[in-house]
């Protein structure tokens, strides 16, 4: 353990002076493995750092500083990162010969899992930085001068989304018209096979009005889309106004009153959560869309079990009922796992029954991975390779044909979709269905942030093209 320099209190740096901006920005090339929460966290990343001098670039070889933001969640997202350090490694020992330095930090949820065992296996690493803790990047670069192999991997009592930096009107342009907000953080479930609750650490939601002013930012920049993330995003129940709690239809039904805001996603959730008020929402919210991910991963009671997720398939069964008496056209996606330890041919045929009976519009779908300090990594009856595999290609062939099937009967129908970007071939643009099809269309470019109705002409795998309509009476037309 000596050797490294672990740091427990921000005053760990007292003394030191306030570095001033560069003159010429220092570059920062940053790249996200896991969920959206990651992606959500390397934006905020950026955004902790542009203060400090630094400008993104796309360009790696011209980076001063490179983070690495990690997934932990199987094991081949782990053994990515290492295989990328590697290669970091060299760059880095080019750059030094030419007389450039190179920062290298891991960031996100592998860091916070293997902590100093990182700079162990690749000595180049500068900083390890846990989820909780980046807006403390800035602090950690400057001891990074003096110390090497800085770790931070603490849970800090203070809360990250009280530091963090806005970004600018001209870089929210430069993100988009949809935008991800993180609202939730966290995990108290334990599903026996997931590494998240300890990563992330324990359930904790945003406040209501932080979280607005975030979306209203985003608004003024022209965002007309959020979607609300947190690994049981349906869990959350953050402070108002008058410090009372609100549960996840509140805060939709807050944000959907934030002026340019049209349309509100959510994900990822959990079938425990699924509580009624968000039900009522998905009927009686318009700006909520409908689009549900609740990943089921598995149809047999006695592996959902063996998982902890606290559902029978019967409940997950009833739920998607209701759902759907709620608000009939919403589109349901899911994950799924295949080869849990234990899991027949029976079970995993409860789980192809399961998908038969409800359909999917887009799923998710995993080999199990074993994954160090999860309980399900020491069970005794581990499924072969092989097999997880077969039954995956079995289960995909399912999900493929009714995602498919799915998209193939939007043929005709007309739907309004928010134009995102410029399309794939000129002259077209490119925008999203309400249940998040990406959809084609010969248009202007600047309709690139309006929601326009199309017909659907046609659909070639995930996508549809369609033909724009004339607009609606301008009243209907923004939500
Ligand atoms: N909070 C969400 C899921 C978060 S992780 C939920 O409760 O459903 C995203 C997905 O990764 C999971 O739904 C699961 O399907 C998959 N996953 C998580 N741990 C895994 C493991 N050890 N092996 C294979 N897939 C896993
Ligand atoms: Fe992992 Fe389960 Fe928590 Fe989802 S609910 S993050 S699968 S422990
Ligand atoms: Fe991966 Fe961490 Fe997200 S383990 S899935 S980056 S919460």
């Amino acid at each position: 353990m000596s050797g490294f320099d672990q740091a427990r209190s921000a005053g760990a740096v007292s003394g030191e002076p306030e570095p001033s901006p560069a003159k010429s920005p220092r570059r920062l090339f940053v790249k996200s493995y896991g969920c959206q929460m990651n992606v959500y966290d390397a934006r905020k990343m950026a955004d902790v750092l542009a203060p400090e001098g630094y400008a993104e670039t796309a360009l790696l070889e011209e980076a001063d500083l490179v983070i690495l933001n990690t997934c932990h969640i199987r094991e081949r997202a782990t053994e990515k990162v290492f295989s990328e350090l590697g290669k970091l490694r060299a760059l880095k020992a080019a750059r030094a010969e030419a007389g450039r330095e190179t920062k290298i930090v891991v960031a996100g949820c592998v860091a916070q899992a293997e902590g100093e065992e990182i700079f162990r296996r690749q000595k180049a690493v500068d900083i390890v930085v846990g989820p909780q803790n980046y807006h403390r990047l800035p602090e950690l670069l400057r001891r990074a001068k003096t110390s090497r192999a800085v770790l931070e991997t603490e849970f800090p009592a203070e809360s990250k989304f009280d530091h963090l930096a806005a970004p600018g009107p001209s870089e929210i342009r430069k993100r988009g018209v949809s935008a991800f907000v993180t609202v939730q953080e966290g995990c108290d479930k334990f599903c026996t096979f997931c590494v998240v609750p300890y990563t992330r650490g324990a359930e904790a939601s945003r406040p209501v009005e932080g979280i607005a002013a975030e979306v209203a930012m985003l608004a003024a920049g022209g965002v007309r889309e959020v979607t609300l993330i947190g690994q049981n995003v349906n869990a959350y129940h953050g402070e108002t106004r008058d410090g009372a709690t609100t549960s996840l239809a509140g805060l939709t039904s807050r944000l959907a009153q934030v002026s340019g805001i049209a349309r509100i996603r959510y994900t990822t959730s959990h079938p425990g959560d699924m509580d009624a008020s968000l039900i009522k929402a998905h009927r009686d919210q318009p700006c909520l869309m409908p689009f549900l991910h609740l990943p089921v991963q598995s149809g047999s009671d006695k592996i959902l079990a063996a998982m902890n997720r606290r559902y029978k398939r019967s409940d997950y069964l009833a739920l998607i009922a209701e759902i759907r008496a709620a608000r009939p056209d919403i589109a349901l996606s899911s994950d799924f796992i295949t080869g849990f330890p234990g899991e027949t041919e029976e079970d995993f045929g409860a789980t192809l029954d399961l998908i038969e009976k409800v359909e999917f519009a887009n799923a998710f779908s995993f080999k199990y991975s074993a994954r160090p300090g999860t309980p399900a990594a020491e069970l005794q009856n581990q499924i072969p390779e092989a097999v997880k595999l077969e039954r995956l290609l079995r289960l995909q062939a399912i999900l493929d044909r009714q995602r498919l099937s799915f998209n193939r009967k939007m043929a005709g129908r007309k739907l309004d979709v928010l134009i995102e970007k410029p399309g794939r071939h000129a002259g077209q643009i490119a925008g999203k269905s309400p249940y998040l099809q990406p959809v084609q269309m010969e248009g202007s470019l600047d309709r690139i942030g309006d929601i326009v109705r199309v017909e659907i002409v046609s659909s070639c795998g995930n996508s549809l093209f369609g033909r724009l309509l004339p607009d609606r009476p301008a009243r209907e037309a923004l939500r």
